[in-house]
């Protein structure tokens, strides 16, 4: 079975995720930004994660599983500045999982990831109401994804590669 870990990151918390899951997956195994990647041609599961940008998925990751998806076997991941408590988080959730609505969705991943520094004040000056107050939560995820965060994605590849 060959796995292909796949992953599109800004400011690096994605990429902690795609590693972590690439290193519990035992058989053959590909890891690779998604940008780098043409189809999920030639391997048997991938799992794909993006970062939320804008209140829902990164285009170019939403774009890569509606065009090549259809019918496959994938696992997503996705990070968030919102906490696990937030009330908005489920439905943000569920419009990161919709690209996949014709994939085989054998697993989904989340956790918080730190807003950058740069980013919080990007969002500040942004000018969008809506996108000001994401910046002020920047304190609230520092050190996202932490060691149980991180400890999670592992067993989540773990049992989602048991489940195939
Ligand atoms: C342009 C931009 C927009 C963002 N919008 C949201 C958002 O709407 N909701 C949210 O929870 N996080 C949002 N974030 C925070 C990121 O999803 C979070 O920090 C994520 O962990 C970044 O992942 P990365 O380091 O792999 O790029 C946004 C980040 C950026 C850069």
């Amino acid at each position: 079975m060959k796995v292909l870990v796949s992953y599109l990151s800004q400011t690096g918390n994605t990429k902690k995720i795609a590693e972590a899951i690439f290193e519990e997956i035992k058989t053959e195994k590909e890891l690779k930004p998604l940008k780098e990647v043409n189809s999920l041609e030639g391997y048997d599961f991938a799992f794909i994660g993006f970062p939320v940008h804008g209140f829902g998925p990164t285009k170019n990751a939403a774009d890569f599983i509606k065009k090549h998806a259809t019918d496959k076997k994938i696992a997503l991941f996705i990070t968030h500045a919102m906490p696990p408590d937030n009330e908005m988080l489920l439905g943000l959730l569920n419009k990161c999982k919709k690209p996949a609505n014709k994939a085989d969705l054998v697993g989904f991943y989340n956790c918080q990831g730190e807003l950058a520094e740069k980013v919080a004040q990007m969002l500040m000056k942004s000018g969008n109401p809506q996108m000001e107050e994401f910046g002020k939560m920047r304190d609230m995820t520092a050190g996202h994804p932490n060691a149980e965060e991180i400890e999670k994605a592992r067993v989540f590849a773990k049992e989602t590669i048991e489940k195939l």
